[in-house]
């Protein structure tokens, strides 16, 4: 079972930063679940919300500022004073931290007009930087899957009971589903994985939880508390 950092490890430092992305490194993560978005002056930044209200107290949003401003303020105070150095980074430099030790899953955030040019710019940076193998590209919007190409493995991002599992991932040309766990079954699971797909379930932060997935089979777990992986460190 793969063990997944959801937002970096958003439950044991800032999330989507260096800070918890070096502590999915340390805890032996396989992958870690991010954001992207991008910046007003275009760039791919590695951010959950629309706007900095709840990370960092300030109201703009990611799309209106240049990712220079962005880099002024501070991401990791909200989760303790230690953390203040802590700046929205680039896919780029997420990449440059984690090359060879960790995978990638990277969730496309929908944007309301500037969706093509991310999807655009995402696959070009992945491939600049020999990166396509060690990631898993999701979405909620899976019209932006499905214009990927092959070569990028990607899967469904779901929040609702699908009727036909497998005709949805089909229909978007993805190899996996990424439902939220409250959706899963054995059937489900069994279903998905018996057509050639791969199932990966977020956010778990309960251990009973994570007990009773991997009996059933599951592909990978995405946590906010990835201690909840090795038992005897939680
Ligand atoms: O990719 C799994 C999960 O991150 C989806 O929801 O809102 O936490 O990005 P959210
Ligand atoms: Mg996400």
């Amino acid at each position: 079972m793969i063990k997944i950092g959801h937002r970096g490890a958003a439950g044991l430092a800032p999330e989507n930063t260096k800070a918890g992305f070096k502590k999915a490194i340390e805890l032996g993560l396989d992958m870690i679940e991010l954001d992207i978005q991008l910046t007003k002056d275009n760039q791919i930044v590695v951010v959950h919300d629309y706007n900095l209200e709840r990370i960092a107290g300030v109201s703009s949003k990611i799309n209106e500022l240049t990712l220079k401003q962005l880099k002024e303020i501070d991401i990791g105070s909200y989760f303790g004073d230690q953390f203040s150095d802590q700046r929205i980074m680039t896919l780029k430099e997420v990449i440059s931290v984690v090359k060879t030790k960790l995978m990638l899953n990277i969730e496309i955030k929908m944007l309301e007009d500037k969706s093509q040019l991310l999807i655009n710019k995402l696959k070009q940076l992945l491939t600049e930087e020999n990166f396509i193998d060690q990631v898993i590209i999701s979405s909620f919007n899976h019209c932006y899957l499905q214009e990927l190409g092959p070569e990028f493995k990607t899967a469904i991002l779901i929040n609702s009971h699908p009727v036909d599992p497998v005709t949805m991932i089909e229909s978007a040309n993805a190899n996996g589903i990424h439902p939220n766990h409250k959706l899963l079954t054995p059937q489900l699971i069994q279903q998905v994985q018996q057509a050639g797909y791969f199932v990966n379930t977020w956010t778990v932060n309960d251990s009973a939880k994570i007990k009773q997935l991997k009996e059933w089979g599951i592909d990978g777990i995405v946590s906010d508390n990835p201690l909840l992986f090795f038992p005897k460190m939680s």
